[in-house]
């Protein structure tokens, strides 16, 4: 099996346009993944960028201490080499963690909106907000290129859900709505609007090594979005695909293409009918691997359940038709959405803390402790950590364990929401 290539510009020619809508439909059934080529990008924005990442990796220690992930709240910023693990393992690549610009919204005091009943004191709108840049000086044009190349990727990923949309025969601009606020939807009544999501972008560097077993990064389902955007930089191979038969075939750089994938909440729209599929990277041997993913991002206050609502039978029925053999190592990779997580954000804030325990407890122990302390004894013991949540807070207690944190976020976001 190969990974189909997907020509963007047979969609302009009304001839054209249905065989690639029916390869489209095909592909995100068969494997999850695609290349698409003649694409809206330019050559330059990718250019501009790419020529970049030398640089920026290469930027001094103090330079990539003062951007470290450990000073933002929103994850965002730089994570060094083999600093994080995938399935146990440590990953053999560095990173840094770009989104869309945003302000800040979370507000510990904030009251429930009247109109769109949005609450900012949910702790998972503490996610969005502004990156952290690398001095002008130190990368002269660095930001402008980024916000250039994070414009046309954000385009390009409207452009293709629309396709999507029109493949699998959801009515036109059912997702706008999730993307665009609600008074420039242009097809009229709508009962509910969203804030614009965040997009997220990686930059990664897999430096060539001489393990030829390494792991870049272990097999996983993206999280961070609805479809992934993935540009591979030059010529070294590594990206892999797991197949439902439970094979591994390699996806290596096209020039001029992107690879589109699933993302995790695309899989539980569709209960499963289109798979977010598992892929993982190999270290380099040879050469540095570079490449950007784009994360096409869903509002936090999005529920699972609202998209699934805009999902056709004809999509659902699918998911009888898709049970593959792979199930053997997907057993492994987390599971993103269980029945208390119907909210994307809560989802997401769950697997950034997961991923991310030094930040989610530098940033987020006290917020859920505030929580969690409101609640009466009984409740405080469904979920809760073997020890007192009050006792994260004390100066001389030892800071809470992995195990304990994610119980802590649990609690607090059920009680944030309340549910508890
Ligand atoms: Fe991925």
């Amino acid at each position: 099996m190969e990974i189909p290539i997907l020509n963007l510009s047979l969609a302009k020619d009304p001839t054209t346009r249905p065989q690639l809508l029916k390869d489209l439909y095909d592909a995100t059934f068969n494997i999850g993944f695609v290349y698409i080529k003649n694409h809206s990008v330019p050559n330059f924005t990718i250019d501009n960028l790419t020529d970049f990442l030398p640089k920026l990796f290469d930027l001094p220690n103090s330079s990539k201490s003062t951007l470290s992930k450990i000073n933002s709240p929103h994850f965002v910023g730089y994570n060094g080499y083999a600093e994080e693990k995938t399935l146990g393992k440590q990953d053999l690549r560095e990173q840094f963690d770009f989104a869309t610009e945003l302000d800040v919204v979370y507000d510990e005091n904030a009251q429930v909106e009247g109109g769109s009943g949005r609450d900012f004191s949910k702790l998972y709108w503490r996610l969005r907000g502004p990156n952290l840049w690398p001095d002008e000086g130190d990368l002269p044009g660095f930001r402008r290129v980024f916000e250039e190349y994070h414009d046309a990727l954000s385009k390009l990923s409207f452009e293709f859900v629309e396709l999507v949309e029109e493949a699998f025969g959801i009515p036109k601009d059912t997702f706008k709505d999730f993307f665009v606020p609600k008074q420039q939807v242009s097809n009229g009544q709508k009962s509910k609007s969203y804030l614009p999501p965040q997009h997220r972008i990686k930059l990664l560097k897999y430096p060539a090594t001489s393990n030829p077993s390494g792991q870049g990064v272990g097999p996983h389902k993206d999280s961070s979005g609805w479809l992934t955007f993935l540009y591979q930089v030059g010529t070294e191979p590594g990206l892999e695909v797991l197949t439902k038969t439970n094979t591994w075939i390699p996806v290596p750089p096209i020039p001029g293409t992107f690879v589109v994938n699933f993302g995790n909440a695309f899989e539980a729209a569709t209960e499963g009918a289109v798979r977010a599929t598992v892929h993982k990277v190999k270290a380099p041997v040879e050469r540095d691997r570079y490449s950007i993913p784009f994360f096409m991002g869903l509002p936090l206050d999005l529920r699972v359940s609202d998209i699934r609502a805009c999902m056709p039978e004809s999509v659902r029925r699918k998911r009888g038709e898709v049970e593959g053999d792979s199930k053997g190592e997907e057993v492994e990779i987390s599971k993103f959405l269980d029945g208390r997580w119907d909210c994307l954000g809560e989802s997401q804030l769950r697997k950034w803390i997961r991923s991310h325990e030094d930040v989610g407890r530098k940033w987020y122990v006290d917020e859920a402790c505030i929580h969690v302390k409101s609640l009466p004894q009984r409740e405080r013991k469904l979920g809760c950590p073997s020890r007192h949540p009050e006792s994260f807070s004390q100066k001389d207690a030892s800071p809470p364990k992995p195990n304990e944190m994610i119980k802590l976020f649990d609690l607090a976001i059920l009680h944030s929401t309340k549910r508890v």
